[in-house]
């Protein structure tokens, strides 16, 4: 998503300047194109030549601003060519610069150049978060749909701090980033609801042992990411994710749920709110008729398991839905998937399936690529190619709100 896209990175001068480096690495090895703007305290943290080895490219600094060496003036040069914006990180100085549209360094007189999305990732000492100036600064820049955010989070901060302040975590920022490329910042379901499930249940036999599957939530947090990047009211219920993968700053509601009972009671209660339900969970379809609250000894483990269907809770919410919604289901398939998926689509009362095969080592469980075939229900067919998860994501989100359009929903 990143590929040849023209990003300007605006570093400032904080401790977080440091985690920039690994966004600069990874935006690179996207196939980006990396321009680094470094502020002359942000040189107090992180150097010129770190910058230009990372992306292969000159830094730029105020001392280039001021020379004449440039065919044109170096700020409207950058800020031309930049198809995104990052700050980051985002510091009080800058943040209540940008707010008053203040232009004392190259780095200011770039953003007032550009035109293109700018993404801000502040980070700063708590106490500095909290004051009140710097809040109303960072909701008044906010207000400005140019202007998009990340983070910041809490935790421990370099001043030895447990708070809010920290900047959002580099793969946090590269994902916004190829997110906002897809989007380029419209806000195309604002304030629309959308519901999203997500990852495996796991049905417990005792404490221990369970039925489960190799869902690791990744498509469900693509979905989220690229619902609510675009707008959403986003509401992800989920089973068991690692938390390596859960975002520390997300801009959605996280519930966290093990059984597709604890998922079908949460469901069920965002249901009447919902506009968009998108179920892409793998829900297990039976669990062990019997649960024991104590681990059962080895010895005495049945060797036959008794097993009862859960709810179908996609087929709950097509009995339930209204004429507004939209409901959207995932069919995970091996072999043929169209036909498969179609039967589910039909039988379950849906607006959309996503036809998924799972039986190719680079798509379905666990992996960050993904191919689909989206089927609506007039039966028309989108064939996605592979694909990372949050490119299907986005491009599911472009299959809804046509489908939506055209049956005037
Ligand atoms: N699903 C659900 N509740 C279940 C099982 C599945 O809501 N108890 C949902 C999944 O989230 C998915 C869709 O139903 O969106 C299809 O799931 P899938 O496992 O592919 O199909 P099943 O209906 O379970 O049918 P089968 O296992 O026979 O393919």
């Amino acid at each position: 998503m990143l590929k040849s896209k023209s990003v300007l990175i605006g570093v400032c001068g904080g401790i977080a300047a440091y985690k920039v480096c690994e966004v600069i690495s990874s935006l690179f090895q996207a196939g980006a194109e990396v321009r680094v703007i470094l502020t002359d305290t942000a040189q107090e943290f992180i150097t010129p030549l770190t910058v230009s080895t990372l992306s292969r490219h000159q830094a730029y600094t105020d001392r280039d601003f001021w020379q004449a060496t440039h065919s044109r003036p170096l700020h409207i040069a950058l800020a031309e060519k930049a198809d995104l914006f990052l700050i980051a990180p985002l510091t009080a100085n800058t943040l209540a610069k940008l707010t008053y549209g203040l232009a004392d360094n190259l780095l200011t007189n770039t953003v007032l150049a550009s035109r293109c999305p700018i993404l801000l990732a502040p980070a700063m000492n708590t106490e500095m978060w909290e004051q009140p100036m710097i809040q109303r600064n960072w909701q008044q820049l906010r207000r400005n749909t140019r202007y998009h955010s990340i983070g910041p989070g809490s935790g421990l901060l370099a001043c030895d701090r447990k708070g809010a302040g920290r900047m959002a975590e580099p793969p946090e920022i590269t994902t916004k980033l190829q997110s906002l490329a897809y989007s380029q910042g419209q806000q195309d379901f604002k304030g629309k609801r959308i519901l999203i499930s997500g990852g495996g249940t796991r049905e417990h036999l005792d404490p221990v042992r369970f039925l489960g599957n190799p869902s690791t939530g990744k498509m469900a947090l693509a979905l989220a990411q690229a619902a609510s990047d675009r707008g959403g009211i986003v509401t992800l219920v989920h089973g068991p994710i690692a938390p390596e993968l859960l975002p520390i700053s997300p801009n959605y509601k996280l519930i966290s749920v093990v059984s597709a009972e604890e998922m079908e009671t949460a469901i069920m209660s965002y249901l009447v709110e919902s506009d968009i339900i998108i179920m892409s969970a793998a829900v297990a379809d039976v669990k062990p008729t019997d649960y024991s609250s104590e681990k059962i000894p080895k010895k005495q483990l049945p060797t036959e398991l008794k097993l009862k269907p859960v709810t179908d809770i996609l087929g709950r919410l097509g009995n339930l839905k209204k004429a507004h919604q939209t409901l959207i289901g995932f069919a995970a398939q091996t072999g043929e998937i169209v036909n498969p998926a179609l039967e589910k689509l039909k039988g379950k009362n849906l607006d959309i399936i996503v036809a998924n095969p799972i039986d190719k080592a680079e798509f379905g469980f666990g992996t960050n690529t993904n191919q689909a075939v989206f089927i609506n229900a007039k039966e028309q067919q989108k064939t996605i190619e592979s694909c990372s998860k949050l490119e299907l994501a986005h491009r599911l989100l472009d299959f809804a709100k046509i489908g939506a359009i055209s049956s005037d929903k």
